[in-house]
């Protein structure tokens, strides 16, 4: 990659560079946190929130193809990049006046209904008003054919190249296994005695057919647009985790970030996305945004307990703690630029200046394509997720469908151990231990379901969205409830809460506390809705292309 030349865009009508190997959102990102999004209900600014693919903050149109994410696309040259969904810019959008004149929300569910001679209009508006952007232009350039799909048919596929589907990997090329090793990661290290596909998104894993040698087929993409399928006997997913939102007065503002947006945003300069940040959290997340941005942390806010390393790293670099705080409201239009906090305990409210919000309390598994699977999951009340249940071994109760790591909720530092097991389980060799290894805690409560309990008694002041890629209030759920309709699913249908981009990835383990506080059971009562494929948006280009070249050329 070095001595690779920078690739010239548009963006808008501004010249940009992308440097070798870095993002659309990394680059324009080196011009400040950059606007990209407007809210499609309220046209609320929205900023990059995730930095991994999966939320609504960073989508942007690229030469007429609507909907790609900044932090997942490689400019190339000439490349003419356009924001969508708001008029005339992200940063003075007029539409936005819905935000400041329905303070209560659209009620898109009742309204527009009456006179009915208006219909017609009603829906011109609601159009407009609504949506991720205009389709693709048909047209003005001709139509590029997706590439050939890449084919193969291995013995293990590893789904995830992080610390322990390496781990899993390293074991078995030790074994004399060769695996394919499928990594999200756009610039990946190559896998030591294993076969990498990387920038590879895996979306569809349907639960294995027959008795034969290579019962899984995983259906994916690599970006931006080349399907991918693998036939494989063994799967392994090592697919990890991901860093959950909060509920608060505008956790929507730009700026309110995951641990993981904000390590995106970082860029490949290591540079710091933000000069006074928030962290949220007091667990082992928090130390390693510490280690990453220490200087630009103004302080750590936890609604529970902060642990004692963290206080010890925090209180070396004279970061002030505020451990079992609520966080009220962020304020900030463009961008935050403070949040409001009071301790739980009772106490004033205070306000501290910052100008980003780090989340980092709360990790939760990429477990979509468990349930796709089929695997039998269980509810972990520790983190509040479902995880899927496992024999010593780490195989899942889909014969030949292993977990480890992050996704199956195996303690840090027992991931090498779980990796060793996984490892020679697939092999085939003596089971080398069978007693379960340390996971996170079977028995609840969440710590956060005694935070929101704490706040569903409290007046709120602000906008809480509940959802932000369908723009649905937490008031909104709240009112699904008095209404007397129950449990997730059917919320879901009711209020369009789990129903966007992110296919509820930030707003479901939320809404599922919430729920449970309401509706007085425990959140596994409350349900969840069905995982379907694919686990995240996939260009039907790449599937299209598998369909019509059912024995095409096995790609690089
Ligand atoms: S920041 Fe790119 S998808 Fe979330």
């Amino acid at each position: 990659m070095a001595g690779a030349p920078e690739r010239r865009f548009f963006f808008g009508r501004a010249r940009r560079s992308a440097r070798p190997g870095e993002t659309l959102l990394d680059a324009l990102a080196r011009g400040g946190w950059p606007a990209l999004q407007r809210s499609i209900r309220y046209h609320r600014p929205r900023g990059p929130f995730c930095g991994v693919g999966y939320c609504t903050g960073c989508l942007v149109r690229v030469n007429g193809r609507p909907n790609v994410r900044a932090c997942r696309y490689v400019p190339t040259d000439g490349d003419r990049v356009a924001t969508e969904n708001s008029w005339p810019s992200p940063r003075f959008d007029v539409l936005g006046a819905i935000d400041f004149l329905f303070p209560h929300g659209i009620d898109t569910l009742h309204g527009f209904v009456r006179p009915r001679w208006a219909t017609r209009a009603y829906h011109r508006v609601v159009r407009r008003l609504a949506g991720y952007g205009a389709a693709p232009e048909v047209g003005r350039t001709p139509p590029t054919p997706p590439p050939p799909p890449v084919r193969r048919t291995v013995d293990v596929a590893i789904v995830g190249g992080g610390v322990a589907g390496r781990a899993v990997a390293a074991h078995l090329a030790h074994g004399g296994a060769h695996p394919l090793v499928v990594d999200r990661a756009l610039a990946p290290e190559p896998v030591a005695g294993g076969e990498l596909l990387a920038s590879t998104t895996v979306t569809f894993l349907p639960a294995p057919v027959g008795t034969g040698d290579h019962r899984f087929t995983l259906l994916g993409f690599e970006e931006p647009d080349r399907g991918v399928e693998v036939t494989a006997r063994t799967v392994v997913l090592a697919s990890g985790g991901y860093d959950a939102a909060l509920l608060f007065g505008g956790n929507d503002r730009p700026g309110v970030v995951t641990a993981d947006g904000a390590f995106a945003l970082c860029g490949r300069d290591g540079r710091r996305p933000f000069r006074r940040a928030v962290v949220v959290g007091g667990g082992d997340r928090v130390g390693e945004v510490l280690d990453r941005f220490g200087d630009a942390v103004a302080a750590v806010v936890a609604p529970g307990g902060i642990s004692p390393p963290v206080v010890r790293r925090a209180s070396d670099e004279g970061i002030p703690l505020y451990p079992r705080s609520r966080i009220r409201s962020a304020a900030g239009r463009g961008r935050v630029r403070s949040l409001t906090l009071e301790p739980r305990g009772g106490g004033a409210r205070f306000v501290l200046s910052c100008d980003a919000v780090v989340l980092a309390h709360r990790r939760l598994p990429t477990s979509q394509l468990l349930f796709q699977a089929g695997a039998r999951m269980e509810w972990r009340g520790g983190p509040g997720a479902y995880y899927p249940v496992l024999a010593p071994s780490g195989e899942t109760s889909v014969p030949g469908l292993y977990a480890v790591g992050d996704v199956a909720g195996i303690l840090a530092d027992a991931n090498e151990r779980a990796a060793e097991r996984v490892a020679a389980a697939v092999l085939g060799a003596p089971a080398s231990g069978e007693e379960p290894l340390p996971r996170v805690a079977l028995e609840g409560p969440n710590e956060l379901e005694g935070y929101y309990r704490e706040l569903a008694s409290l007046p709120r002041s602000g906008r809480w969205v509940a959802c932000a890629c369908e723009d649905v209030l937490l008031h909104e759920v709240e009112e699904a409830h008095a209404r007397g309709y129950r449990g997730i699913e059917v919320i879901k249908r009711y209020t369009g809460v789990g129903t966007g981009l992110c296919q509820g990835r930030y707003c479901l383990p939320d809404a599922l506390l919430v729920l449970s506080i309401l509706e007085g059971r425990p959140a596994p009562e409350v349900g969840y809705i069905t995982q379907r494929p694919p686990a995240v948006p996939t260009p039907l280009a790449a599937f299209a292309a598998m369909a019509d070249s059912p024995t095409g050329p096995e790609g690089a």
